[in-house]
C-alpha cells in the first residue's frame, strides 16, 4: 500500500513496532523456560510484563490516531527472532551458552526497539503530536533500561562459562 503523507508514513511505522512487539513477546517466553541463570529468568519475566504493558500504551497511540491498532508485519522482527531461534537450537546442549544466547539476542532486540521508538518520537514530536511523543518515551525508557540491563548481566555469563571451560 502506497504511504503518501507523514500521518500515514506513522501509522505505518507504529503497526510496524505494534508487530515487532508481539513477535518479541513471543520470543521471549519461548526463551524464558529454556533459560538457567537467575538473572537472565528474572530480566526475561520483567520485561515479558513491561512489554506487554508496551503493547497497550501502543493501542492507547492509535486510539488517539483515531486509528484501529493493526499489525504490520515487521520483516526486520521476524529476521531478529529466526536468526535467536537458530542460534538458541545450536547451543541448546551447554546451559550457560543458552543464557549468553538469550542475553545476546535479547540486546539485539532492544537496540532495534530503541531505534523505532527514537524516530517515531522524533517525527511525532515535529508534527506536534506530544501526547503520542510522551507514551512512546515511555517504552523507549524501558527499552533502554532493559538493554542497560542485558549487557551489564553479560560479562557474568561469560565469567561462568569460561570458567566451565577451565574446569572441564
Ligand atoms: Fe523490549
Amino acid at each position: 500500500m502506497a504511504i503518501n503523507t507523514l500521518e500515514e508514513k506513522m501509522v505505518h511505522g507504529l503497526g510496524d513496532i505494534y508487530d515487532a512487539e508481539h513477535q518479541f513477546l513471543e520470543m521471549m517466553q519461548e526463551a524464558l523456560p529454556q533459560a538457567n541463570s537467575d538473572t537472565v529468568k528474572m530480566l526475561l519475566q520483567q520485561h515479558i510484563t513491561e512489554t506487554e504493558q508496551q503493547i497497550s500504551t501502543l493501542e492507547d497511540v492509535f486510539d488517539l490516531l483515531g486509528q484501529k491498532a493493526e499489525r504490520v508485519k515487521c520483516q526486520g522482527a521476524s529476521g531478529i527472532v529466526s536468526e535467536n531461534q537458530k542460534t538458541m537450537k545450536e547451543v541448546s546442549k551447554n546451559p550457560v551458552l543458552v543464557d549468553i544466547a538469550i542475553a545476546g539476542g535479547s540486546s539485539k532486540v532492544e537496540h532495534y526497539e530503541i531505534a523505532s521508538y527514537r524516530s517515531l518520537i522524533t517525527g511525532a514530536q515535529q508534527m506536534g503530536q506530544n501526547q503520542i511523543a510522551q507514551l512512546l518515551q515511555q517504552n523507549l525508557q524501558q527499552e533502554e533500561q532493559t538493554a542497560q540491563k542485558i549487557e551489564q548481566s553479560t560479562p557474568t555469563l561469560f565469567q561462568k562459562a569460561m570458567s566451565q571451560a577451565r574446569s572441564a
